[in-house]
């Protein structure tokens, strides 16, 4: 009898394996980081043969630390780094530029274009998202525009496009299956996400061949089968989920107001709206959660582009961490006195200001300031990112007359590991935190969908009654410190957007 789910979460950084038992409890795990590659300013860029690489890598190697064959693997969930973009020729399989990520601004200009000639209420009433290089949509036409005979090979049908859950799917099943689920095919701007179809105004105005797309399914649900060369018998794959959604899957937010905020590269908070789309009044996106069972669940998302990711450039950017869990003692030896402020806008502020074009900056230094203060900035900076968020969250859910106001909020992610920065998240919310016992939500949530479709894990109201707390971060910082931090913290993003 099989017994274990292999859960895939390719991720920004890292691509990682994990071996789930019934009882959510992990058996194995690996994790293998690749290079980023930085072109140009704001140009981020994987090799889609370095996310492959990778994942077949880490998928042998639990197998391997597990003692496990193919034939105890009941079934592989896939979860991944939503948005970004890869297409690759169908008869070699190769891809014909590398993959553009989720974070890289190329296509500014072109967002901008399609702003000024007011698309932007269509593209969001469709497709509940905002004009902004972050999805995948303008991605694709750069590589169709300036990769020599992109265009005219995509209208003939020889090429596909995929979000990277299909990339996987691809190589994994060789080629016999083009497909991508609802979660992931609602963040590239050409699905409508109250039909879950393609939705052909928007591949017309992206200038999208239809011919290129995977078809979408469920999140539960047949993707094929591995091929027998790559583990030494097939394995079905019976779930897919991009990362944030399968968050918030094993996060078990199933119920219309719950929320959880997961803190990778970056930091995306979803808010379950259930079967409604709430429509947001304050920059957020409306975007599927999940489908299971012809049940299909939305989410007012909010994202932020940099959070680990600012904690990774304390690390390799100025060297005065060696590792990112130093982050959390070099912080502790602030000088609270001192107001150091950082906008941690790398890549351009994501939600809700949706400004591609800044960059970051740090606000308050004077010559005491030291490598501690630093640290603490760029973990209250998460903080406060994350604050805004959920005010944003608050008041659509407000709006919508959705009922009261949710008060909890689940975290997980690389950064939730941190008790100094999670308590200053409570204390910077005035809301209390929830870590669970299972910190490796995104990967669960993958196989969750996966181990449902094979009878192996529960319906997800059984499923939420799994969750476990580890640890719960109640808010003690007085009102008037935490209001005046947060006017320090609105004073840097106003200086900085209007400068
Ligand atoms: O939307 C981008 C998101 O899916 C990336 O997540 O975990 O790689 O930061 P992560």
């Amino acid at each position: 009898m099989s017994s274990y789910i292999l859960a895939i979460d390719q991720g920004t950084t890292s691509s990682r394996a994990i071996l789930f038992r019934p009882d959510t409890r992990i058996a194995a795990q690996a994790q293998q980081e690749f290079a980023q590659h930085f072109p140009s300013s704001g140009w981020v860029e994987h090799e889609a043969e370095d996310l492959w690489s990778t994942t077949l890598e880490t998928c042998r190697r639990v197998m391997a630390e597990a003692g496990a064959g193919p034939a105890d693997i009941a079934a592989i969930g896939i979860t991944n780094q939503r948005e970004t973009v890869v297409v690759w020729d169908r008869k070699t399989g190769q891809a014909i530029y590398r993959a553009i990520v989720w974070q890289d601004r190329r296509t500014a200009a072109h967002c901008a274009r399609l702003k000024a000639e007011g698309h932007e209420a269509l593209v969001s009433a469709r497709t509940g998202l905002i004009l902004d290089p972050y999805f995948s949509a303008t991605k694709i036409g750069w590589i169709l525009d300036h990769v020599p005979g992109a265009r005219a090979r995509a209208k003939r049908g020889e090429l596909a496009f995929g979000t990277v859950d299909s990339w996987l799917l691809w190589r994994l099943t060789g080629g016999k299956v083009h497909a991508t689920d609802v979660t992931n095919a609602s963040r590239t701007s050409l699905l409508d996400i109250r039909t879950g179809q393609w939705d052909d105004d928007m591949l017309a105005l992206f200038g999208v061949p239809r011919s290129l797309l995977p078809e979408v399914k469920e999140c539960a649900d047949d993707f094929g089968t591995a091929l027998p060369e790559l583990f030494g018998a097939p394995i079905p794959i019976r779930g897919v989920a991009g990362d944030q959604q399968a968050a918030t899957i094993g996060q078990a937010c199933f119920q219309p107001g719950m929320i959880k905020s997961t803190y990778g590269t970056g930091c995306f908070a979803l808010l379950n709206t259930g079967e409604t789309v709430v429509t947001s009044a304050n920059r957020l996106l409306s975007t599927i959660a999940y489908q299971i069972d012809g049940q299909r669940s939305y989410a007012l998302e909010g994202s932020i582009f940099v959070a680990g990711a600012a904690v990774q450039w304390l690390r390799d950017g100025l060297g005065i961490i060696d590792s990112s869990e130093e982050s959390e003692k070099l912080a502790e030896a602030a000088d609270p006195a001192q107001n150091v402020y950082l906008v941690p806008a790398f890549v351009g502020l994501g939600a809700p200001h949706w400004n591609p074009d800044v960059r970051g900056a740090m606000f308050g230094l004077t010559r005491a300031t030291t490598g501690a203060e630093i640290a603490l900035a760029t973990l209250e900076s998460v903080c406060y990112q994350t604050a805004d968020l959920i005010d944003a969250m608050h008041a659509d859910w407000a709006d919508a007359g959705a009922g009261s106001v949710p008060t909890v909020l689940r975290v997980d992610g690389g950064m939730s590991a941190s008790n100094l920065a999670m308590q200053r998240l409570a204390d910077i919310l005035a809301a209390p935190v929830d870590r669970p016992a299972v910190r490796e939500t995104t990967a669960l949530g993958a196989a969750y969908v996966a181990g449902y479709r094979v009878g192996l894990f529960p319906t997800p109201g059984h499923f939420a009654d799994m969750w476990r707390l580890e640890r719960h971060f109640t808010p003690a910082m007085p009102a008037a410190t935490r209001e005046q931090k947060l006017e320090g913290w609105r004073d840097a993003v106003r200086r900085l957007t209007m400068a």
